[in-house]
């Protein structure tokens, strides 16, 4: 999109009459602008790009007037004084259009809190959601059994006890993305995380529930700040679809679970987090940032890998007492000491090494696109709960030339 800023005896503008000065052009002195044919008004045509605005906030530079009839608040300039910065800030109840919209806490938080976002135009296919700040109550860290499971369902004969460690219970913030897969909901502390979310024609809408007393937790001081972007269908950033997560431009980084900042990973996950392949590169590999950032599925605290049926799933009897949660690699390439090939499912305190173990394997992967998937159910075992098995991870990495 485009601004029109008119100055002069714009009135007279007579259709047809329609000229351009580029900003490129702004350079000429006043003088000779002037001088030009119409001298009588001047046009100058803008694009509606992003700016940034005070308090490190993005905006889209409108005019002056543009940015009031869209509620938005002026902050600072842009196009050469033209246009002001306009930032869009939402809070509960409300609903927005415009690309670059923050969704931010305010006070008095209670109860159900959302913001509807709605495309800036019919060609909109993806939202980013980028966590500039993001703090609500984190999950039940209560390791006592509420119930006993087989083959992941609570049924009263089995003897698999459960805890509600990982789960949700008082906040919880999601996302609807109608017609499409939503991403998962997430609660604790992910500042500096982001999501990324199919549009739809009916709005996508972003959910904070906040509980009033704290389910194994305490309540948090919440607060807020979600950066939304809207991502055209062309948009050379889109994610690839699938992706809870998106990293380009980088050949070396971190990944991590959500709400890793509280060392505990959260119930109900399907997060799967793609890297864009660098030119020139042809390989990912994977580490643990530390010696402690890796917790999946534990019941022992010297647990690498077992058997490749270990994870993602509780076991051919439905009696795995280790868990479901993992972290599927696609294309792992990871071969043991013993010849067995580990396959592309993790889980344990180490990673990719045999049991028993004290050291974690870098992973490698060569398969394309680049992406790691992890899996949680509703729940932990008592045994994994009690020890670092929920963890969840903090990976760094690296990508390597063909
Ligand atoms: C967004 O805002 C930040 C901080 O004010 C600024 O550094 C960055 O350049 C802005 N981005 C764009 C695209 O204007
Ligand atoms: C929305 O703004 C971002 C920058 O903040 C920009 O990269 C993106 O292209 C814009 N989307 C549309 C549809 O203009």
């Amino acid at each position: 999109m485009r601004s029109l800023f008119m100055s002069g005896l714009a009135g007279f503008l007579v259709l047809g009459l329609f000229f351009k000065i580029c900003l490129t052009e702004n350079m000429e002195s006043e003088e000779n602008r002037k001088g030009k044919l119409l001298s009588i008004f001047n046009i100058i045509q803008f694009e509606n790009g992003p700016c940034a605005g005070s308090e490190s906030k993005n905006g889209t530079c409108y005019t002056k007037e543009e940015c009031k009839t869209r509620s938005g608040t002026a902050s600072g300039t842009c196009a050469s004084g033209y246009g002001v910065c306009c930032i869009f800030s939402k809070t509960c109840g409300q609903q927005s259009s415009e690309n670059c919209t923050y969704f931010e806490s305010g006070r008095n938080l209670a109860g159900s809190c959302e913001l509807k976002v709605c495309k800036a135009d019919s060609n909109i296919c993806q939202l980013r959601l980028d966590f500039d700040s993001f703090v609500i109550s984190g999950p039940s860290t209560s390791a006592t059994s509420y119930a006993k499971t087989v083959a992941g369902s609570v049924s009263a004969g089995a003897t698999n006890e459960i805890a509600t460690k990982t789960q949700c219970l008082t906040d919880l913030f999601s996302v609807t993305s109608p017609g499409n897969p939503a991403p998962p909901s997430i609660c604790g502390s992910n500042s500096g995380e982001h999501m990324y979310v199919d549009t739809s024609d009916a709005c996508n809408t972003l959910t904070f529930q906040l509980g009033s007393t704290g389910i194994g937790t305490t309540i948090a001081n919440r607060q807020w700040s979600i950066k939304i972007v809207q991502l055209a269908c062309d948009d050379e950033n889109r994610a690839p679809p699938g992706c809870t997560q998106y990293y380009y431009g980088l050949n070396a980084g971190t990944i991590q679970t959500f709400n890793y900042q509280n060392e505990q990973h959260l119930a109900n996950q399907r997060q799967n987090v793609c890297i864009r392949q660098e030119r020139g590169q042809c390989q990912i590999c994977y580490a643990p940032v530390a010696e402690t950032d890796f917790g999946i599925s534990s019941v022992i605290d010297t647990m690498g890998f077992i058997g490749a049926s270990m994870c993602c799933g509780y076991g051919e009897d439905g009696a795995g007492m280790s868990g479901f949660d993992c972290l599927v690699i696609p294309g792992a390439q990871n071969v043991m000491k013993t010849g067995i090939d580990a396959g592309s499912q993790f889980c344990g305190l180490f990673l990719g090494e045999m049991s028993p173990t004290t050291t974690h394997k870098t992973i490698c992967s060569s398969q394309t696109p680049f992406s790691v998937l992890f899996l949680s159910d509703n729940f932990e075992f008592v045994d994994e709960a009690g020890l670092k098995g929920s963890t969840g991870f903090k990976l760094a990495f690296q990508q390597n030339k063909c």
